[in-house]
Parts: structure tokens; sequence; C-alpha cells
């Protein structure tokens, strides 16, 4: 089938039918080209430039004339657009959609609050979190991966991690939907959780505890320049790059393994190999389709070709994951392959996933225990699935 579609579309149609039902394929494409392609978005007529190959992808992710703040960078910028609402503003303060010194400065807090040791803390956590889901699972019989699997791990995570109390965990998951919902509903949970995130830091303030949020505050005390838009931004960074990345992980995963018997086999024969199948399952199905986009600062030449100054980049995660040049037989899922190690599903560079950690322990506990306490999982239905750019399992019925 991927053989067969390959030739029925254009490198520059990303928003094709064909692309759309095989993004696989169409990245092969992309990569074929040996030049930058470019796209037009159709919503929105804005062009912007496909790179698809691991070696461009890798230097894309780390080109010092690649980013964000463009404005900067103008001589003559167009007028700023103006941010109407809190949650716009707070949006904007994202690390995520920095560049240095603001990204350094704001990453430099972040990693002084967020450690290996604050990742290790929440182990015990994480495995009792998903003992509870399995043993569900087991009760039901029947179990949904997206719903049931999926989404509880990673905001529960990020609930502990932040150090929201108990009681507040209902309205806590509430917020974390919306805010990845988009529209209205996320500008006023955003702007809901960030008035609640006001009141729980001034009694971290008061009272300070073994949490993220009490370290972050700290930093504040102790005269650090992280204003309050700063740290409430951060924190709902954490919640909506970590959460639907981490359910993909969780539902991609499954699927990959239950779609391919001898890999679920391997797992089952050795649990310990869930930190390897988490590498490949990113790997062969990552998240992440694209990275953020990035803008040329000025005209550079990348991957074949010429850019012009003050356009946008896609760089595609999916493809650089399936190139050929770095991977033996990429489109082949083996959890038991030495090249997984080179992917580039968590970025690369000064954006470099910094829930990588997090988002490994998680995956790598899921997977272990899926295999020691359900081994007879197996799909019930076809999946459900969004397709088209950034695609993901909207369902995934499960038999115990
Ligand atoms: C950045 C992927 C889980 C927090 C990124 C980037 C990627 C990524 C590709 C780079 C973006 C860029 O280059 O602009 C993933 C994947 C995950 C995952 C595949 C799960 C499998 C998490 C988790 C958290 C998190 C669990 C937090 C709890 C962040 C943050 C950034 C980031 C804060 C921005 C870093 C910066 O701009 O310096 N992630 N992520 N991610 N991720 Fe993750």
């Amino acid at each position: 089938m991927y053989r067969q579609m390959a030739v029925d579309f254009e490198p520059h149609e990303l928003w094709s039918e064909a692309a759309r039902l095989d993004r696989h394929a169409f990245y092969a494409r992309v990569r074929e080209a040996g030049e930058p392609v470019p796209q037009t978005d159709p919503n929105s007529g804005q062009r912007f430039w496909v790179l698809a190959r691991h070696a461009d992808v890798h230097a894309g992710l780390r080109h010092p004339d690649l980013g964000h703040e463009v404005r900067r960078h103008q001589s003559d910028p167009a007028p700023a657009r103006v941010l109407v609402s809190e949650a716009e503003r707070l949006d904007s303060r994202q690390l995520i959609c920095l560049d240095p010194p603001d990204h350094t400065r704001l990453r430099g807090f972040i990693n002084t609050a967020f450690t290996a040791r604050t990742v290790a803390r929440l182990e015990t956590r994480i495995e009792a979190l998903i003992d509870g889901l399995l043993a569900d699972a087991r009760q039901r019989g029947t179990v949904d991966g997206v719903a049931d699997l999926g989404h509880p791990v990673p905001v529960g995570v990020i609930a502990d991690l932040v150090g929201i109390p108990a009681e507040d965990r209902e309205r806590f998951r509430g917020w974390s939907r919306a805010m990845i919902s988009g529209g209205r509903a996320w500008a006023v949970a955003s702007e809901q959780f960030a008035a609640y995130l006001d009141d729980l830091a001034a009694k971290r303030r008061a009272d300070p505890q073994d949490d993220l949020l009490s370290a972050l505050v700290a930093l504040q005390i102790a005269g650090d320049s992280l204003d309050r838009d700063e740290l409430v931004a951060m924190i709902q960074l954490l919640l909506v790059a970590g959460q639907e990345t981490s359910v993909d992980l969780i539902a991609n995963g499954i699927l990959a393994l239950l779609s391919n018997p001898d890999q679920w086999q391997l797992l089952k024969d050795d649990p310990s190999r869930a930190a390897a199948a988490v590498e490949e399952i990113i790997r062969y199905d990552g998240p992440v389709e694209i990275a953020p986009p990035r803008y040329t600062f000025r005209g550079i030449e990348l991957g074949g070709g010429a850019i012009p100054p003050f356009e946008i980049v896609a760089l595609s995660l999916l493809g650089a994951n399936r190139d050929p040049e770095v991977f033996t037989d990429p489109d082949v899922f083996d959890i038991t392959r030495s090249d997984a190690k080179h992917h580039v599903g968590f970025g690369h560079g000064i954006h470099f996933c910094l829930g990588a950690p997090l988002a490994r322990l998680q995956g790598r506990i899921m997977f272990e225990k899926l295999a020691q306490q359900l081994p007879d999982l197996r799909l019930l239905a076809e999946p459900d699935q969004l397709r088209g750019v950034n695609p993901r399992l909207t369902a995934l019925p499960l038999a115990v």
C-alpha cells in the first residue's frame, strides 16, 4: 500500500487526501525531493517550507537563524498582534515560543526546579496510579486505551509534580482538558487556572512543600527574575505540552505492540525491554508530527535549497524518524533495534523536550506493567483516528 501510494501525490500537497491518509508515504516523497518543499496552508493561505530528512531536521532544530521571535529580526515588522485576553498574554510567554535570551533565562529556572530527583520522586506515584488503572481494566474486561489508560496518567502525574492538593484534583482535571481544546473553553480555563495558581503560589510561599510550584516560588523569593506571568505560563505549558503527547505515547504504543504480535511477545518474555520499546514507539509513531514552526531570521540554505527571509519552516519529526539514511528498515517496528536512539521525537537543541525524562518514566512503567499484568490484551476493533496534520488516536477498544 505504501509503495503504491507514494507515486500518487506530490510532495507540496501536505493537505491532499492521499497525504492525509498516509503521512509516512507523504514524507518519503518530501525526503526524496531533496530540497525544502513549499506548501500553502489552505485555511490561512500562509506559505511554509517542509523538511523531512533526518540530517536536515536535525540541522534545522539547532539552526541559529531559525526561531520564533521573528519581529526582533525585521527592520520594519508588521504591527504586533494585540493580545486581547490574559490567556493570550500568558501563551505568548511560554518557553516553547521564545528565543534566547528569554528562553535561556526561563529554561535555566525550570531546569533548577524540575530536576532528575523531582522525576525520580514521582516513580512510586506513577506505579501506584498505573497499578490502579490496570486493576480497574482487569475487573471490567474491556477498556479504551485512550480514555482509560492514556488520559488519566499524565494529568495525574503533572498534578503530583506541580503539587496540586488532592481536594483540587477534579477541578484540575477539568482545566487540563479544556486547556488543550482551544477556543473559548481554553481561554476561560487558562484564566481560571491562572487565578487558582496565584492562590496556591501564595500558600506555598508561606508554607513550602516538596513540589515544583514551591521550587519556582523559592526562586522568586531568592530574587531571580521570574515574574508572575512567566511562572504561571511555565506551569500551563507543562500541562499542555505534557498531556496529549503522553496520551499518544501510550495509545500509539499499545497499537504498535498489538499490531506486531512478535514484538508484544518479546516484551512479555522480558518486560525489562520496556524502556527500549518506548524509544522505538517514539521513533516509529511519535506523538509530534511537526516541531512547532520556526521562522527564518534571514535567507538561509538548508536541506539542499534556499529559504527566503521571514518564512515559516516546518521540520517533520515523523519524516526524520523514518529516514532510511539513518534507520535500517525504518517502516518496521522493532523494539530491539539499536538505532532507535537517533530519533528526534523529543526534538533536539535548545528546545529539546523538557519533559522527556518524565515521559520516558511514565512510558516505561506503563509498558512494563501492561506486559506483566495484562498479557492477553488484544484489539477489539479498528481504532478511531483523527487524520491529517498531527493524526492521533481518539479511541482504542481493547479486551483484557
Ligand atoms: C518540548 C515532544 C512529553 C514538556 C518538546 C519538543 C518536542 C516534545 C518534540 C520540542 C519542541 C520544539 O522543538 O520546539 C514530546 C513527546 C512527549 C513529550 C514526544 C511524550 C512522549 C512531555 C512532558 C512534558 C513536556 C510529559 C512535561 C511534563 C515540554 C516542554 C517543552 C517541550 C516544557 C518546551 C521546551 C523548550 O521550549 O525549551 N516536547 N514531549 N513534554 N516539552 Fe515535550
